[in-house]
């Protein structure tokens, strides 16, 4: 198979470095991709948002198999433009896609499908969202509907906190993903998220993580794209993953399909466990950043057999193998991020990192620049190692860290505490 993978962070560079062990893959493009990616496969440079230009290089470069890796192209309807043309995508609908894209459809879904969630209340303007707010009381949760890069959610501890969130998104702080409004109960417990692979009609568990949102060590400072993961996560029990996949997602995948909208792709699902019993946060319909590493790192040649056969709407044939291993996730991001950073720093001592099954280096923000690795982006390495044990993966994940010379650079010290402690 030829096959095409669209995106250029960690993400992708792990999910190009899993398909690669497939012998199944023939050849992989990336677009646009990055300096990691570039060393393993090809990069094209391509506006992956735009369906018609997707599909145009698709059938230029006899492309058989198209993975979608972020949510924007999915939102922007690419994987429809790309099935209408006749080609095999993993990746929901635009329509599948307001999982993530809307957290008001999401609500109404589950809503529907009686799966557990936060209550809630759907405003489209301010004076009924403040109203909501005083009626319930703090701690309260603000979201923007739509997509705001992972930025549009305020934890707000007290009224007036969450009253300014409110004038905050209705004054357009958070352009049109702003103009609808989701306010929650605050869920206490602990999260973690769940993957599952879906073709529509079957789901397929691939995988447990937990990452990292604060960028500081400790979970201290502001919330980032994340800063770590593990995998798998052991507040995700077997018994409550049996009960995310019953009471939320199997429900949510048939509510989907009855609305001519059914959902093929991968589902993460953001969950909160309190008492043994799981409740959906929310979900994202790609894998996550930097929980893709992790996954990838444990199940290797495979996903791209989970891949290929959610695409050809067979997974109820399709199974994983899992090994006892765990993974974890060290992201070194460059000074400054998530704020403003600086970018162009050469980083070195690249080419003496293993490259095997057990330890890679997969790049997020880099660009090649006169031969040298340079920062381009706010995360920039994602450091992934794998053990049989946690402790030995996050072991061995440092040891690169620190084999590692990124001027200019930072990471958290405690990825992995809350399962390692
Ligand atoms: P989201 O973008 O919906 O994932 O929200 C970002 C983060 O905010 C989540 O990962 C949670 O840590 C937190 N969060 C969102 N909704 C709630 C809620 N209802 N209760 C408690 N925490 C929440
Ligand atoms: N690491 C969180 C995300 O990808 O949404």
């Amino acid at each position: 198979m030829n096959i095409l993978i669209l995106g250029s962070g960690g993400r992708e560079h792990a999910l190009a470095w899993a398909v690669l062990q497939n012998p199944k893959c023939d050849r992989l493009v990336v677009a646009p991709g990055n300096a990691g990616i570039h060393a393993i496969a090809d990069c094209a440079d391509l506006d992956i948002n735009d369906g018609g230009a997707v599909a145009g290089f698709v059938e230029e470069e006899a492309i058989d198999f198209v993975i979608v890796g972020p949510e924007a192209p999915l939102a922007a309807g690419v994987a429809d433009r790309l099935r209408d043309a006749g080609v095999l995508v993993f990746g929901p609908s635009r329509a599948a896609a307001q999982l993530e894209a809307s957290k008001a459809f999401t609500k109404q879904i589950c809503d529907a499908a009686g799966a557990p969630t936060a209550a809630y209340g759907h405003f489209t303007d301010a004076a009924a969202a403040r109203a909501y707010v005083s009626e319930h009381g703090a701690p309260i949760v603000v979201k923007a509907d739509g997509l705001a890069a992972g930025k549009g959610v305020i934890i707000a501890g007290t009224v007036a906190e969450a009253h300014a969130a409110i004038d905050d998104m209705f004054g357009g702080a958070f352009g049109g993903a702003g103009a609808e409004v989701v306010i929650e109960e605050f869920m206490a417990g602990e999260e973690a998220s769940f993957f599952v692979i879906c073709d529509g009609e079957h789901v397929l568990p691939i995988g447990t993580a937990q990452d990292h949102k604060r960028v500081g060590d400790g979970d201290t400072g502001p919330n980032t794209g994340g800063m770590g993961a593990y995998s798998p996560a052991p507040v995700l029990t077997d018994a409550i993953a049996e009960r995310a996949l019953a009471e939320i997602i199997r429900p949510t995948m048939a509510e989907m399909a009855k609305r001519s909208m059914p959902y093929q792709g991968v589902l993460y699902a953001g969950l909160m466990i309190e008492d043994g019993a799981p409740r959906l946060v929310e979900y994202n319909v790609r894998f996550g950043d930097p929980e893709c590493q992790v996954l990838m790192m444990r199940l290797g040649a495979q996903a791209l057999d989970v891949m290929h056969a959610a695409a050809e709407g067979r997974l109820d044939t399709a199974q994983v193998n899992w090994a006892d291993d765990h993974a974890l996730c060290v992201v070194m991001a460059a000074d400054g991020y998530p704020g403003t950073y600086d970018k162009g720093a050469v980083i070195g001592g690249l080419e003496r990192m293993p490259e095997t099954s057990q330890a890679m280096v997969f790049h997020a923000g880099t660009t090649l620049k006169d031969g040298a690795v340079t920062a381009s982006g706010g995360r920039v390495l994602n450091v992934t190692a794998r053990g049989e044990t946690l402790a030995q993966a996050a072991e061995r994940a440092y040891a690169m860290v620190d084999a590692i010379d990124f001027p200019g650079g930072f990471y958290r010290h405690d990825i992995g505490w809350r399962a390692l402690t």
